[in-house]
């Protein structure tokens, strides 16, 4: 009899999958879609075959992801086709960027949401199911932005080790490449209170590690009033939270603040890792970018965080093929990078996107050169990261375990301070503790280590 309800409770529950581009805001505003739900009676699933209500959160900061998008919704139409019950979410970016022009071109599509519309989704979600009803729909402002609404008491859902904040949402900078300002809309801070609150709760439920999130973090809370340094944020989250390791990303060059610098030196628990994009290592690329900084700037920035911080790690975004980019403007940021001798770059080829000043700028460079300069890119950048990697092997690292490894076998893995990944040998009940580990290889990729026995350092 017990069993039967149980089976047909389960039966009940309606079935999420989720399937998310882009960048961790986005990753943040999926989580705490499926946490809202979870808290409703739903269950997740990694069968889109499976589901009940599918959310694909789009991104469209380049032409390639919007590309993406459409592949995935050209192979959902036919499942949508089997079994047409099932709700079809299209959210995040591209779907605030083409709005409407989604359900023409995709009339099987149930909600359209914007970005500043995961709030509201699970009631809209409701309607459908009741009414069958279509739903589009783009907010301006979203009233709840975090998940300070979960219940901590509920078993429906558990932190993970490493878990995100958003602490901003939006971009006010409008580099001329970029469609991130359009899509998102302007720079909004979220109060102090509401992020330390967040924390405290996510750190209850067992979070160890807290990424800060915003498109530009260092310039948080100039909106507020009174306005907050993203500096006393940090000082906050140190002494009012009892998270043991805090990080933040993405940091512009032109906001990067003394203050900022030194609670690198000062803040215990903030990782020495800084990810600081630069784009491009041409002035004049850099100057049509808009970014507001030139290279030596750039250098001048790396040299001060490193009389903060001497063995900060740092990662960096750049990318190849801005318009009228020539082969000379090309090797700059070869040499920027030979000069700053990155720990890990993200590196793209630039793409034309709607609403940006640049996709006016030409000459265009061709895709070959792109291509090209890319490999040549990235092949510089995989020879810097293999050494420093190799130069780990014999230290003694402290590793936050954050789950069993891809690998498998028993492996575990997890992160230096220094946000190098590291898989190693130890038993499952280490996750969400940081150990003390040999560093036995260096890959290119991530690093092999050895459980110490003792466990401190
Ligand atoms: N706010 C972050 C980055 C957001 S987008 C920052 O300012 O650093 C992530 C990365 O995508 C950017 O850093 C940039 O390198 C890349 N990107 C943005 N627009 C692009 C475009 N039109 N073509 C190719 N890459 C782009
Ligand atoms: Fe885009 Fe520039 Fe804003 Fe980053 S800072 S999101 S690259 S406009
Ligand atoms: Fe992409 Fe939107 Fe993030 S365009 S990078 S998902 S803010």
């Amino acid at each position: 009899m017990m069993r039967d309800h149980l089976l047909l409770t389960s039966c009940q529950k309606r079935r999420i999958f989720v399937h998310t581009f882009g960048c961790q805001m986005n990753e943040y505003d999926s989580l705490r879609l499926v946490r809202t739900l979870l808290l409703r009676g739903y269950v997740t699933t990694t069968k889109p075959s499976e589901a009940d209500v599918i959310f694909i959160n789009t991104c469209s900061v380049r032409a390639k992801a919007e590309q993406k998008l459409y592949s995935l919704l050209g192979r959902l139409k036919r499942l949508k086709d089997q079994r047409p019950n099932v709700v079809l979410i299209v959210g995040g970016c591209v779907a605030q960027q083409l709005k409407g022009a989604i359900v023409e071109r995709f009339p099987f599509v149930d909600i359209v949401v914007g970005t500043r519309g995961i709030s509201e989704l699970p009631d809209r979600i409701e309607r459908v199911f009741e009414l069958r009803s279509r739903e589009v729909f783009f907010p301006d402002e979203e009233t709840s932005l975090g998940l300070n609404h979960l219940d901590v008491a509920s078993t429906n859902w558990s932190a993970e080790v490493v878990e995100f904040v958003t602490i901003m949402q939006g971009c006010d900078n409008f580099c001329s490449y970029c469609i991130v300002p359009h899509v998102r809309g302007r720079e909004r801070s979220r109060p102090s209170h509401e992020i330390i609150e967040e924390i405290r709760m996510l750190s209850a439920k067992g979070a160890k590690e807290i990424v800060l999130l915003g498109q530009n973090v260092n310039s948080y809370g100039k909106n507020l009033s009174p306005p907050v340094r993203f500096s006393e944020l940090i000082e906050r989250i140190a002494s009012e939270t009892d998270i043991i390791r805090l990080r933040f990303t993405t940091s512009h060059p032109k906001d990067l603040t003394e203050d900022l610098m030194a609670c690198f030196r000062d803040i215990s628990i903030l990782c020495p890792h800084l990810h600081l994009p630069f784009q491009a290592g041409s002035d004049r690329i850099l100057s049509m970018m808009n970014r507001g900084y030139t290279q030596l700037d750039y250098i001048k920035k790396v040299e001060r965080i490193r009389s903060y911080r001497p063995d900060i790690a740092l990662t960096a975004d750049v990318m190849v093929g801005f318009p009228t980019e020539e082969e000379k403007d090309f090797r700059e940021t070869l040499k920027l990078i030979e000069i700053v001798e990155f720990d890990g770059l993200f590196s793209f080829k630039y793409s034309d996107r709607p609403f940006t000043v640049a996709s006016s700028m030409g000459p265009k460079v061709d895709e070959r050169t792109k291509t090209r300069r890319l490999a040549e890119l990235q092949k510089l950048q995989k020879d810097i990261t293999f050494r420093k990697n190799r130069a780990e092997e014999g230290t003694i690292r402290t590793v936050l375990v954050e789950g069993e490894s891809r690998l498998g076998s028993g492996q575990l893995t997890g992160r230096t301070p220094h946000n190098r990944i590291v898989n190693f040998e130890g038993p499952k009940e280490l996750i969400g503790k940081e150990v003390a580990v040999r560093i036995t290889e260096g890959y290119a990729h991530s690093l092999k280590g050895e459980l110490m026995m003792e466990n401190k350092l």
